[in-house]
């Protein structure tokens, strides 16, 4: 049997591609994956194009790989969304690369390897394809606790200083009735969690066969209808496609987990307009308002960016006070970074590093303390933890999440895996919580 390692970097939709991969190359090729890259037939790094250095670090990681792998047939791939943006840069830095594909191109993987046995040299399938890749991908037969499934994928509003609609192409919603009958597959097979993906989810519109054109608020109603879902998640939402619909699901749809990730990226509506956001600060605080009013205890997450070119000190404390005004559950945070072929990457008055470091630290701060405070908060509450499996740092203890979408380990036995069980709160930390089994 053929052996398949893959390395993986990036969101959620490379982790799910990952899988795809995965199960495609087994079903078809017999190939089996496994965790250590020495014995690998097959080296996919399945990389992430959105911050810089991406392609440094995925060129030393390459030289670190070749050094590991026994076998001298090795084939080494490239894929996911540097695959896409640096195509034939690829095989000329790494010479011994042999495969190098995108995002949109993995499922013709059996064909690529096909070509590269009969002909030898090299193979490159990056151009963007037309979207039949989710027809021709086998069904995840064993999926986790926690299932993805996709549903929206590309993005057509090409914020100033992101890749991505480079890379994962034009907005392309999947159909209602592909996306339900996946999700039935997923639950058959032991899930309990489905996460509804896309690039900006809220983008999602898609005609069904009832004649009805369902937007991601339907599509949630119609697949919390799917016997078996325990709970619902979507990410990532865009502020300036949201609606009020949107808002009314999470009161109304049980299985929909009390959790948004809504990125803001900063807080000066100076800088969202030059980020060509499309929204306001105000804006974005309404929904904020709306949310909080349908479930007050929905749990809010998101993305910023500090030092985008032109940020003033002032458009930072502007930032600083949204992040505090809002005091969110969770939320990332990056320095700019200057993406080829982007908008922001031409615009003069980049913000010196040392001062965008120190920004960061700041408003990391902020965003720590909320995140904890808010975790304090809920010690002494009972909450329902879907299991997920055992907890890396301790053996004995398992871990899960709670619909806010917090990590929680407590002591327990493996056969309680896959269940949502009762657990109270002992402990609040920085980055999870404590409890004991009811
Ligand atoms: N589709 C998602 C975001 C995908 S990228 C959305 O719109 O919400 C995830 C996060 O990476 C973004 O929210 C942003 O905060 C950050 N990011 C994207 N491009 C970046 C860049 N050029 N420099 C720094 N951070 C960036
Ligand atoms: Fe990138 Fe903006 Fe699209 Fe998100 S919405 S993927 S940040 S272009
Ligand atoms: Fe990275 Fe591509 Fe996702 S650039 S964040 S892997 S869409």
């Amino acid at each position: 049997m053929k052996k398949l390692f893959i390395k993986n970097y990036g969101c959620q939709m490379n982790v799910h591609d990952a899988t795809r991969m995965a199960q495609l190359l087994h079903d078809s090729l017999g190939y089996a994956t496994i965790d250590a890259p020495d014995e690998a037939d097959l080296i996919i790094l399945n990389t992430c194009h959105i911050r810089e250095k991406a392609a440094e670090k995925l060129f030393s990681e390459l030289g670190r790989l070749r050094k590991t792998v026994v076998s001298r047939d090795a084939i080494f791939a490239v894929g996911g969304c540097v695959g896409q943006a640096e195509g034939d840069n690829v095989f000329k830095r790494a010479p011994f690369v042999r495969l190098v594909f995108g995002p949109q191109n993995y499922h013709r993987l059996p064909e690529m390897l096909d070509r590269l046995e009969k002909q030898g040299g090299r193979v490159g399938d990056y151009q963007e394809s037309v979207d039949t890749k989710f027809d021709a991908l086998p069904a995840i037969l064993t999926p986790g606790v926690i299932a993805s499934v996709v549903v929206q994928e590309g993005c057509d509003r090409f914020c100033t200083y992101c890749v991505v609609p480079f890379t994962r192409g034009r907005e392309w919603s999947r159909p209602v009735e592909a996306i339900c009958e996946e999700v039935t597959a997923l639950v058959a097979g032991g899930a309990k969690e489905i996460h509804l993906l896309g690039q900006n989810v809220n983008a999602y519109r898609a005609l069904a066969r009832d004649g009805i054109t369902h937007d991601l608020a339907l599509l949630i109603r119609r697949v919390a209808l799917i016997p078996g879902v325990a709970r619902i998640r979507f990410v990532t939402s865009h502020p300036a496609d949201m609606n009020d619909d949107l808002v009314e699901i999470f009161a109304e749809v049980e299985s929909l987990c009390p959790y948004l990730h809504l990125p803001i990226q900063s807080g000066s509506d100076r800088i969202l307009g030059l980020m060509e956001r499309g929204h306001t600060a105000a804006g974005y605080l309404t929904w904020i308002d709306k949310l909080r009013r349908a479930l007050p205890d929905i749990a809010l997450a998101s993305d910023f960016i500090v030092g985008f070119p032109g940020e003033s000190e002032a458009d930072f404390l502007a930032t600083l006070d949204l992040a505090r005004q809002v005091a969110f559950d969770h939320a990332y945070s990056f320095i700019f970074s200057a993406r080829p072929g982007t908008v922001a990457a031409g615009m003069g008055d980049h913000v010196p590093l040392p001062v965008a470091q120190e920004r960061l630290a700041r408003l990391q701060e902020a965003l720590g303390a909320s995140q904890l405070a808010k975790n304090l908060a809920r010690v002494g509450c009972e909450e329902s933890v879907l299991v997920e499996g055992i907890s890396k740092r301790d053996g004995g203890e398992l871990t899960g999440r709670t619909g806010h979408n917090r990590t929680v380990n407590f002591p327990g036995t493996p056969e309680r895996i896959g269940q949502i069980v009762r657990v109270r709160v002992t402990d609040g930390l920085a980055n999870s919580l404590r409890g004991q089994l009811i």
